[in-house]
């Protein structure tokens, strides 16, 4: 008999925590039970408002600006030349800035970072049948077309950037090295699909697939 009380709490507390607060957003502030001496709440703590004014400052402001010769997060001078994706002509360009170094380990990434942002809608083989096909994402072309297969990485890299009509930009999410490997690894899929027996250079490769 006395567990009905327990009982009857933990079902109150299980209904109460399951149905009741279910992202219920709150619009007056919470109430502050506690003295603010004892537990202070950041709510209450001094801070300017964005653009307003400050007695503490010389000038009056209580923006501040960033320290002489900040630089956003990826935006260092040093990358410019990577921003571009295009020659000096103002075309895209053909092959990839000098400073990047296309290596296994550049490709890897690479193939990461498309496996994250790119597999979804063009697959993991780059024909443009991902998962987002299946619930109506019909236009995702494959790479293994001539027009994707000989267009220039600078114009590859330019998509992924900017983005194209229904394909999101992904500047967001892919710092400039992130695009240029995402590019090298779309041509690697293009090159895999292209194979002729001729590339295949390895003895023993050679005689797994019975070429002479
Ligand atoms: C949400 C689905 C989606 C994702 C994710 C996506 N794409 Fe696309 N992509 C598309 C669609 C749709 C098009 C066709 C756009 C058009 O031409 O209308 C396209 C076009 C392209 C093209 C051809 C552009 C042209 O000029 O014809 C390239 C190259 C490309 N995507 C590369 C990528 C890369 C690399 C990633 C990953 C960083 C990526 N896409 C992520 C949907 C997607």
């Amino acid at each position: 008999m006395r567990n009905v009380y327990l009982i009857t709490a933990f079902v109150c507390v299980a209904v109460v925590s399951l149905l009741g607060l279910r992202g219920t957003r709150f619009t007056a502030p919470p109430l502050d039970v506690f003295p603010e001496w004892a537990f202070p709440s950041m709510e209450f703590q001094p801070r300017p408002k964005p653009q307003g004014a400050s007695r503490f400052f010389a000038d009056g402001q209580a923006d501040r600006r960033p320290v002489q010769h900040t630089v956003a997060r990826g935006m260092l001078r040093d990358d410019d030349h990577l921003f571009l994706g295009r020659d000096s002509a103002g075309e895209f360009a053909r092959g990839f800035p000098a400073a990047i170094t296309v290596d296994p380990e550049f490709l890897q990434h690479g193939r990461e970072r498309y496996a994250i942002y790119c597999a979804p809608c063009h697959s993991e083989v780059g024909d443009g049948n991902g998962i987002t096909k299946r619930y109506g994402m019909g236009a995702t072309p494959s790479y293994h077309d001539e027009r994707l297969r000989t267009m220039p990485e600078g114009e590859i890299y330019n998509t992924i950037t900017n983005g194209k009509n229904t394909m999101m930009p992904y500047a967001d999410k892919l710092a400039p090295a992130e695009r240029w490997a995402v590019v090298a690894y779309v041509r690697a899929l293009q090159r895999a699909q292209m194979g002729k027996p001729a590339d295949v250079t390895d003895a023993a490769a050679r005689q797994t697939l019975g070429l002479p």
